[in-house]
């Protein structure tokens, strides 16, 4: 999950990184009040900048110099709405201005390739490192970060001259390079970059700008990093299926999938998607996968609801497959989750739609049976998987 400049802002803060004042504004006005509080820390200057999650933004006209609070919020009237590489800014921040002497770079990575972190520093940062990057990879000192070690007093020392810092700067830089590491371990991060990484005119060193990626994996030991998930952006299926806690990712097509574990449903997507060719949609198009939606080991049938219900919420979809390979949840486990699963709805007033099941593996003829004897209204049953996704796909077809 990528953050937002202002929220990585808020995590350097927190973790010691010097960073200058900064607050989030989502109209003009928001940002004229901002500018007055933030500017009044630097001669009335603030900075407004354009929040939004891909890089370039200053080149795009989404950062700009206030020198007082009436120009503040022009600058927020011209940038709120702005398009950048396809993404609407929806909020600035307004930071106070800075008084820049040099411009540097640095940041902390995943390296999968070689197993470990690498962080990157440049006393040439600014907005061309990318340029810097491939043109003089030299001025870009790369160094190797030992996990289990981190970056410490010492770790920060070869970094520093690595990329080339006079002794008096590479000084001062180094305790914050130590700072911006407890950010990247402590908040699970696979990215934490600074851009620039700035000398201002009185000697200080301050993040001026950053990029903060989190691990999502982590989530469950940051209740706080809740706080981050931009809902406005996710599909509201998808903020539905989080709520209920599902596996679950929109998709363009008409047909709506169920399955248990994420490599069975992979695969019946791809199948679904073959078996759709023979058919073809008013639209000339051709049935393909509304969603993936994996249910994981222990399919119960609140589970099993909770899947139906987000699916048949989803207005685009014609036909469901829900594909069950039975392990250690065993088929008559699923078959039962889904005859309960029809009761729970039906409870609700949501009328079913035409739904193939196949289920496989252990205790299938049981779940088989238990299926044919609730006889629920629209759901058949087909017991091999190319099968099924032949049904389901003419099903989604012929209902258009
Ligand atoms: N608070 C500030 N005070 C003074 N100048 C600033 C301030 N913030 C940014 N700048 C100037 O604007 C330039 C661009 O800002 P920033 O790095 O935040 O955006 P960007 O690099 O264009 O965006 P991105 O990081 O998305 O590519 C900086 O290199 C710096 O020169
Ligand atoms: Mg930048």
């Amino acid at each position: 999950m990528d953050l937002y400049e202002y929220q990585a802002r808020d995590l350097f803060e927190k973790h010691g990184v010097p960073v200058l004042g900064g607050a989030v504004a989502t109209t003009a006005a928001e940002a004229r009040a901002a500018a007055e509080t933030i500017g009044a820390q630097s001669g009335g200057v603030t900075v407004v900048k354009a929040q939004v999650k891909t890089g370039g933004r200053g080149k795009a006209g989404g950062v700009k110099v206030a020198k007082n609070a009436d120009e503040a919020q022009t600058y927020a009237e011209h940038i709120l709405g702005m398009d950048i590489k396809g993404h609407t800014v929806k909020r600035v921040m307004i930071a106070q201005g800075a008084q820049i002497a040099e411009e540097y770079y640095f940041s902390i990575l995943l390296d999968r390739a070689n197993r470990t972190y690498l962080a990157m520093c440049s006393v040439e940062g600014g907005m061309d490192i990318e340029t810097l990057a491939v043109e003089r990879p030299e001025a870009l000192a790369k160094v190797a970060v030992d996990p289990n070690i981190g970056i410490d007093a010492a770790k920060a020392a070869e970094i520093v001259e690595a990329a080339g810092f006079d002794a008096e700067t590479g000084a001062k830089v180094a305790p914050v390079l130590e700072r911006l590491w407890e950010v990247y371990r402590d908040e699970d991060a696979t990215l934490v970059e600074v851009n620039p990484l700035v000398k201002t005119a009185a000697g200080d060193i301050i993040a001026l700008d950053g990029k903060v990626s989190i691990d999502e994996n982590s989530d469950f030991r940051h209740p706080d990093h809740q706080a981050f998930v931009d809902h406005s952006k996710t599909d509201p299926l998808e903020v539905l299926a989080i709520e209920r806690g599902l596996n679950y990712v929109k998709l363009d097509g008409d047909v709506g999938i169920i399955g248990n574990g994420a490599g069975l449903v992979m695969s019946t997507l791809d199948v679904v998607a073959y078996a759709g060719e023979e058919f073809t949609l008013p639209d000339g198009g051709h049935p393909a996968p509304a969603n993936f939606l994996d249910i994981g080991g222990g399919a119960n049938a609140d589970v099993m609801a909770n899947g139906l219900d987000v699916i048949f919420e989803d207005a685009q979809v014609k036909a469901v497959f829900v594909n069950v390979f039975g392990g250690i949840t065993a088929c008559d486990a699923v078959a039962d989750g889904i005859v309960q699963a029809y009761g729970i709805l039906a409870g609700h007033g949501k009328e079913p739609k035409p739904l193939v099941v196949r289920l496989d593996g252990n205790n299938a003829e049981l779940g088989r049976q238990i299926l044919d004897d609730a006889a629920l209204p629209k759901l058949e049953r087909v017991d091999t998987m190319d099968g099924a996704a032949r049904r389901v796909a003419e099903l989604a077809a012929t209902a258009h």
